[in-house]
């Protein structure tokens, strides 16, 4: 029994009337990397564009006034989902680009804004994070000379927060981190990390791409300071994310990209800022993604987080249990489901990972596999790469079988 009547919300989305290789039903297991999306969310992208298509906060006319009222209607959606206030919802393109923001934005600090780094200060990052949430800190700490340091991940795929006072050491200005692990699927204990880095006066800005679309997230009592997101892991279009931070460091940061609609003056040699969010909102934004993304976050909200929740941590229990009863197959990450979430990646012996996933596609079943986006995680665990499966709202158990006969297959195909 699970919590989402599956069968029925799979009605929502058409990509699942796909036939597949050899006339199979579609089996997708890789949410992790993007999720499908709803009918609702598709019609909302195309009715914007259908109806009420304008460039946002610039014309006077009825188009412009409708579109700058969706658009910000979606940001309070946004705002919303996340327990935080409009202001403090900035829509990029992904949320790549949410994480550079904040780092660029540190990077254009002077030497009197709090968020100014140099040699004296420190970037604390992890080794379980993919590499969206760690190349912007690794090339930030060499523009401004800043050191970088991580937190080591232990064999069972936690992080080891043993040396907490150690790795956070008071010249620490920002701590990076994943909720979620993308190839792992640990979910990572904020209360500590959080407290540590607010004693030394650092920031802490939560990686929650592989969080937000799966469990309930409020960002006051999660106490982080900054969070990105992208929409299409969350049913939404492609080509928009989300960046939260708090009002007041908003307030003090530099801005990232400049142009239109982030201004407040313009001369020919100075300009001065607009208010955050808009001081981050350079050019015409992605207004029809946004109102898409707030149709995705509806979707999610009528279905329940808790049920959402509930619904993967079942079906992942399932699948660990599954596969601890397949020989020669091994889960990189942990194996029970505590603070874990609904990312499973395994190896099988003899065979690589991209034989595994060309395999299971014979099948309809549609995995990740290869490094994630996550090289220095491959090699703590001693892997070249896994596959992966990831789950959703409209995965079953079927799937899971479907994806434990597959293997059986590969092994068979392989004779491994
Ligand atoms: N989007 C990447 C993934 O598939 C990082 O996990």
């Amino acid at each position: 029994m699970t919590n989402l009547d599956v069968a029925l919300l799979k009605k929502d989305f058409p990509i699942f009337t796909k036939v597949m290789r050899g006339g199979s039903r579609l089996v997708y297991l890789d949410s992790g990397a993007t999720a499908q999306k709803p009918i609702q969310v598709l019609d909302a992208e195309r009715e914007f564009y259908e109806k009420h298509n304008a460039a946002v906060h610039r014309g006077a006319h009825l188009l412009a006034e409708e579109a700058s009222e969706l658009y910000e209607g979606a940001r309070s959606t946004v705002a919303q989902f996340l327990g935080a206030t409009d202001d403090e919802i900035i829509f990029t393109k992904s949320a790549t680009e949410s994480l550079n923001l904040v780092a660029y934005s540190f990077g254009n600090s002077d030497s009197s804004n709090r968020f100014y780094l140099d040699s004296s200060s420190s970037i604390v990052i992890s080794e379980m994070e993919h590499h969206a949430n760690l190349i912007p800190w690794q090339q930030l700490a060499k523009r401004t000379g800043a050191s970088l340091s991580w937190f080591p991940v232990t064999e069972d795929g936690r992080l080891d927060l043993s040396n907490l006072e150690e790795v956070i050491k008071p010249d620490v200005k920002v701590v990076a981190i994943t909720h979620q692990s993308n190839v792992l699927g640990t979910i990572n204990p904020l209360d500590a990390i959080v407290k540590r880095a607010h004693e030394v006066g650092a920031v802490v800005v939560l990686d929650a791409c592989q969080s937000v679309p799966h469990f309930a997230i409020d960002v006051k009592s999660l106490g982080v300071d900054f969070l990105a997101f992208s929409g299409h892991k969350a049913l939404g279009p492609t080509g928009v994310g989300v960046l939260w931070g708090k009002a007041e460091h908003l307030r003090e940061m530099e801005p990232f990209l400049t142009g239109g609609s982030m201004i407040e003056s313009v001369t020919m040699t100075e300009a001065t800022w607009a208010p955050a969010p808009r001081k981050f909102e350079a050019g015409v934004p992605n207004m029809a993604q946004a109102v898409g993304l707030a149709a995705a976050l509806k979707y999610l909200t009528a279905l329940g987080m808790d049920k959402i929740e509930s619904h993967e941590r079942e079906l992942t229990e399932y699948a660990l249990k599954k596969f601890s009863e397949l020989d020669r197959v091994e889960v990189i990450g942990p194996k029970n489901i505590e603070m874990r979430g609904a990312v499973l990646s395994f190896t099988v012996e003899g065979a690589h990972p991209h034989d595994v996933g060309q395999v299971l596609d014979q099948y309809g079943i549609a995995v990740r596999t290869g490094h994630h986006c996550a090289w220095p995680l491959m090699r703590k665990m001693h892997v070249v790469g896994t596959t992966r499966a990831s789950f959703y709202i409209y995965n079953d158990h079927a799937d899971v079988d479907a994806l434990v006969d597959g293997v059986r297959q590969v092994q068979k195909y392989f004779k491994v």
